[in-house]
């Protein structure tokens, strides 16, 4: 089991547990979590599963794959991407993310 924090633009925050399995996307569509529409269904296709990943939080993340560091490049053309930026979907939840905060951006692409 592992809390998650989704902190809102207007700094806001809510806190969701997980449950093995799931990834960083899951969980907040899970819970309705405002800002992670994940309309591709976390087929690293849409970007609007994007978020921050809280400074503190960047190393034990770890980086972006290939393929989802493009997808983020490609998205820069329509939203604020950072340095934090990673795509939930793609990041897999365990134990030793347990209290992990990420931060949603205030505008996804295309919605
Ligand atoms: Fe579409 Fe993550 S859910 S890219």
């Amino acid at each position: 089991m592992a809390k998650i924090t989704y902190i809102q633009p207007d700094g806001s925050a809510r806190t969701c547990v997980n449950f093995e399995g799931m990834t960083l996307m899951h969980l907040a569509v899970g819970n309705l979590v405002d800002g992670i529409d994940a309309l591709c269904g976390g087929m690293m296709q849409c970007g609007t599963c994007h978020c921050y990943i809280d400074d503190a939080w960047t190393e034990r993340v770890g980086p972006p794959s290939d393929d989802e560091a493009a997808m983020l490049e490609a998205l820069a053309d329509s939203v604020d991407v950072r340095p934090t930026s990673r795509l939930s979907c793609q990041i897999q939840l365990g134990e030793e993310l347990d209290g992990l905060v990420v931060h949603i951006p205030s505008d996804q692409p295309g919605v």
